[in-house]
This record gives C-alpha cells, structure tokens and sequence, in this order.
C-alpha cells in the first residue's frame, strides 16, 4: 500500500455508483479522470480572463495569453525541457505523430530509408509513417518482441544500419504495459544517426520523465491521460530537429509574412500551431501538472508498481485467466491485458460492467500487436494514482462471477 487513498476524494467521478455499485474505474490508458483542481482551473480561466491569444493588445487578450505562455513553461519544466519553445501544443499525442511523421519525414525521408518501429505500436506510431512511406518510397521494418513480452534488443541492434532514418518506439505499451529501455535504444539509433520518436502517451502520466537523459529527438504525449482535458498534448522536440520540420498545418498564428503566393513561417514553437490553440485546455493541462508534481511522479511510479504487483498475483489464482505482458513490475507499467477462457472480451467487460468495474475490451488501436499474440482482442485493466488494493479486488470478484456465468473453470 502506498497511501493515496486520500486522493480519491478530489475526483468526483469516483463517488458515482453504476447498477447501485461503486465505480471500479480501470480504464486510465483510454483517459483518466479529472481532479476537483483541473476542473476549477478550468472554470476560473474561462469565468476571469478568457480571451484569445496572441491577438490583442487588451487587458483580457494578455492576460490569456500569459496563461496559455505560462502553461507551456509549465509542460517544459514537468519533462526538463531547457527551453519552452521545445514545446509545442498540439491535439495530441496522435497530432504530433501526424506532425512528425509529415512534416519531418514528409521532408527527409528518400526512397530505401528505413522506418524502424515496434510491434507493440499503438496505430498512432504505425499508421502515419505508413503514409508517409508510401510518399516516399521508404520502407518500415520492426522491432520483434520476445516471448516474455519485451523488445528484442538484439534483433533491433542487428537491424540498425544507416539506412535506418527513424527509430520510433512507444514509451509504454498500451496493451502490454512493457517499458521498453528508451535511452538505451535511442543511443544506439544516434549511432547510425536516425532520428528517435518516443510516444509517451503511456509513460508520461506515470513515471517521471527527463528529455536530457532521455535521448529522444521527439517525446510526445497527451494532457486527457495524465489528469488534464481532452484536445491537448504535447510534441517536444530537441531545437534543430523542430527547425527542420516543416508545418502540416497552415493558418492563422503560423506566419511571419503571408502574400498572395507564398507565405514565411513564424518562430518555433508557434509555427506549428496554426488557428485558435485549445487556450483554456492548456490551463487546465498546467494544472494537472502542479496536482501530479504535488503528489510526486516517484510516488505515482511506486504506487502503479505496488498495484501492478498486487493485480498479477492475485490475476494468477484466477483459472483459464491468460495475461498478456511481462510477468513481473520490473520494466513494465500498470496496464493488464487479459482474456478469459474463449469468453470474448467485449461480453467480460459488459459483466465487469455489472459489477461496477470499468475496462477497456478491444484491440486497443494495436491490430498487429493483437495478431501476433493471436487474439482478436483483450479486456485491459490499467491502473492511475487514485485506483486501490480495493479496486483490484472487484476485479477479480467480478471475473470470478463472470467464469461461473460464462461456465469457465
Ligand atoms: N490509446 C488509448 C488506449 O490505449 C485510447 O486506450
């Protein structure tokens, strides 16, 4: 135990009851729930001093844009970023995959490069760069996992050559919570020069990250999954790998200069941050912020790993139940992955639902990963700072009522 059973107070959500039960909620790899203080933040902004930014020279206008500023220095200091303007707001994590794989590979890739991704991907690191592949002519090519659910780091150090161009690697598996070695992979890519794209939509949220020693060119990751709103993220990107890429979106806010046949763009960071920016989003994602640093992402890290821990053992007593992901909580986060028998997925999680216990069923955005570990899909718990012993507990009390329903065992 490692005592934020306090914190549940200050999510509201969490006192509702679903069929006259309370809410389990083991859903936080989809989007996690809100604190009183996100939500305030939020309602404050919009009721003092919301106007748009950049815009104006009135009082409401600077004052917006202060905040909106001051949420980016907020974001920067969180992932030890040495300068703001590292990073940029986007829609999220996805979005700034999109921008990456367009606006740097759009650019730089060339017939023969090579895309070397993960099989673990979530289609968000997978799908972009197959469009841009087949822009231009480079190849994808991928990191095998091994039978313990982990990355097979000597296959990947065998594909490395200097046709590799981009090495793109998720920071935690949403389906297998497996936590690959990031700076180790991304000093290796750096050897035969290929660009490192991290997405930390998983990792972010639950570990403390540090661009410096990270050794990613690109990090990226969403403000809905770590306690913020939805339609915000962010893309940081080392200053010269940024410059070189050009924006996938043009507009307002974007520009230096606009006439009528070609337009120059504005400095880094706004010039990939074309229209009205998600202004009152980034309040709220700054304030997540300050709630998770106030809690401390070490104690966050522990508490997911007792809970991991907690919910493999007792996963294991429960019979025909198969988990798939590493066995222990070393180099893995807290996200379960599991079926039951033959029952499909979608049926279990419809009677944890009766239960009272939210989780994900489906092939969670990771169709390749799915075939290769022949499913067509999973029922997925993940765990966040305010879930408990307790909520592992319904869990497995709900999976046992669902094997004598469904006559497993
Ligand atoms: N990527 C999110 C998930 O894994 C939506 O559920």
């Amino acid at each position: 135990m490692t005592g934020l059973e306090h914190l549940r107070a200050d999510f509201p959500v969490l006192r509702r009851e679903i069929g006259g039960k309370p809410v389990h909620f083991l859903d936080s790899a989809a989007s996690s729930q809100k604190p009183v203080s996100v939500l305030e933040a939020m309602d404050e902004f919009y009721r003092c001093c919301y106007a748009n930014v950049h815009r104006g020279a009135y009082t409401l206008s600077v004052e917006s844009t202060d905040r909106y500023e001051a949420a980016r220095t907020r974001v920067a200091s969180f992932i030890n970023a040495p300068d703001p303007d590292q990073v940029v707001f986007v829609r999220g994590a996805t979005s700034a995959l999109n921008l990456i794989a367009h606006g740097w590979g759009g650019t730089h890739l060339r017939a023969g490069d090579r895309i070397l991704l993960t099989e673990m991907e979530h289609h968000a690191n997978l799908v972009p760069w197959q469009m841009v592949a087949a822009r231009t002519g480079a190849r994808l090519d991928f990191i095998p996992l091994t039978p313990e659910y982990r990355l097979d780091l000597e296959v990947f150090e065998d594909k490395l050559d200097d046709d590799v161009a981009v090495v793109g690697v998720t920071g935690m598996s949403n389906v297998l919570g497996t936590i690959p070695p990031i700076p180790r992979i991304a000093e290796a890519a750096k050897g035969v020069g290929a660009l490192v794209v991290v997405d930390g939509a998983q990792l972010v949220p639950h570990q403390p990250v540090d661009v410096q020693s990270l050794g990613a060119d690109f990090l990226v990751f969403s403000a809905h999954k770590m306690l913020g709103p939805t339609g915000i993220g962010a893309l940081w990107g080392r200053p010269e790998r940024l410059e070189e890429m050009e924006p996938y979106e043009g507009g307002g806010e974007m520009i230096a200069d606009v006439q009528l046949h070609s337009s120059t763009w504005a400095a880094i960071p706004h010039r990939f941050e074309a229209g009205t920016p998600p202004i009152v989003e980034a309040v709220g994602f700054a304030a997540a912020i300050d709630y998770l640093e106030k809690v401390g992402m070490d104690q966050i890290a522990a508490h997911d790993a007792d809970l991991t821990g907690y919910a493999l053992d007792r996963l294991a007593q429960v019979p025909q139940l198969s988990v798939y992901g590493p066995a222990g909580v070393e180099g893995r986060g807290g996200v379960i992955s599991f079926t039951l028998a033959d029952v499909h997925p979608h049926d279990l999680a419809t009677i944890l639902d009766q239960h009272g216990v939210s989780v994900r069923a489906g092939h969670h955005c990771a169709k390749p990963l799915m075939r290769h570990l022949c499913v067509p899909a999973t029922a997925r718990a993940s765990f966040y700072l305010y879930n408990t012993r307790a909520d592992v507990d319904a869990l497995v009390a709900a999976l046992g009522t669902a094997s004598d329903l469904f006559g497993v065992g």
